[in-house]
């Protein structure tokens, strides 16, 4: 397959590598706020799950770039990986599932609530959908929960979520604490893909409400009695697609030359990932060793900082595949 052909199928791909975004969804953030002005009068936000880091650029471009000081703006990422340092963006390598996730990040904010929580979250997907549905379901839910720790009254919750069969449960979970619910699906997502995005506004949690994250939400269950509800008690969010119409659509392939734009130059990936899943199992395959072998001298007892520029463990193809997929 030719180094081009991935940027012809995919047309947001190909325009990440040339703005210089790290992965194609930072379109999807870009969308949203077109739509919704998510960032407006926002100096604190957090990005979880936020590897390698696309939404944190977004996030670092628009609102330094905006700010009259640029260092009155600060972003905390989080993700369970490592990423690349980003201009005024403070990284917590951290489970967003856990408390002391929670208190790294308010610590970082000095006192300050954040106005903005942004989250990209998607477990590694299985293909059985109702596991995967269930697993980005219990992950949103970790979102929220953290998001129930460090966001100000009136801010904003954005969250991927797989519009499954349940999801009219997270929906009513998420109406507890924001007086406004969107679903919506930005152009540059794929729409194959079951992906969409949740836009919660207006963050106000009930009286009385004191965050926790062995909170109840998650042990609801996701069975049964929530698809029953009906009449108002059965919450009806409003869906939008976002994203311009006239904006590439991710599903069409284009041709690598497009009408009035300069020649197409091929680009390589921005920042490829720095720790990336698969080294390990690349390393088995390029030293020919069975899968069960243990490696001594790979990725996985290197430092995570000098692993990219140390080991060539990963090829620019797989870098691509990554890329791509987001
Ligand atoms: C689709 S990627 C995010 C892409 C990112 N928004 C960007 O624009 O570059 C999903 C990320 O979720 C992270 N993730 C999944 N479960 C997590 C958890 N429990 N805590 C923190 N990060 C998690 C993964 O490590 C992965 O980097």
């Amino acid at each position: 397959m030719g180094r081009s052909s991935k940027d012809k199928r995919d047309v947001y791909y190909r325009l990440a590598k040339e703005e210089g975004w790290r992965a194609r969804s930072a379109f999807k953030l870009i969308q949203i706020n077109e739509e919704f002005n998510i960032f407006k009068d926002v100096t604190h936000v957090v990005d979880l799950c936020a590897a390698p880091g696309s939404w944190s650029q977004v996030l670092s471009r628009t609102l330094r770039g905006s700010a009259e000081d640029p260092s009155s703006v600060k972003i905390v990422a989080v993700d369970l990986q490592a990423m690349a340092p980003l201009p005024g963006v403070v990284q917590i390598q951290g489970d967003i599932t856990k408390t002391s996730t929670a208190h790294d990040i308010i610590t970082h904010f000095q006192g300050h609530s954040a106005q903005l929580v942004v989250c990209d979250g998607a477990p590694d997907v299985t293909g059985l959908h109702d596991l995967d549905e269930y697993v980005q379901a219990q992950l949103l839910l970790a979102a929220l929960n953290i998001t129930t720790h460090v966001l100000a009254q009136g801010g904003s919750f954005v969250a991927k979520i797989f519009r499954g069969k349940d999801v009219t449960l997270l929906y009513a979970q998420l109406k507890i604490f924001f007086t406004h619910v969107t679903v919506t699906k930005p152009r540059s997502s794929r729409n194959s893909s079951i992906e969409s995005f949740v836009v919660c506004k207006n963050y106000r949690p009930p009286d009385g409400y004191i965050p926790t994250m062995v909170n109840p939400l998650l042990d609801l269950s996701y069975q049964g009695s929530w698809q029953d509800l009906e009449g108002v008690n059965r919450t009806i969010v409003p869906f939008l697609a976002c994203g311009d119409l006239s904006a590439y659509d991710a599903d069409m392939t284009y041709p690598l030359q497009m009408e009035g734009q300069a020649s197409y130059r091929y680009h390589t990936p921005t920042q490829p990932p720095i720790s990336p899943a698969y080294s390990i199992a690349l390393t088995h395959k390029h030293t020919n060793t069975p899968i069960h072998t243990p490696i001594t001298t790979t990725a996985s007892n290197t430092p995570l900082h000098t692993q990219a520029t140390t080991t060539p463990i990963h090829t620019q193809e797989q870098d691509e595949e990554q890329h791509s997929a987001m």
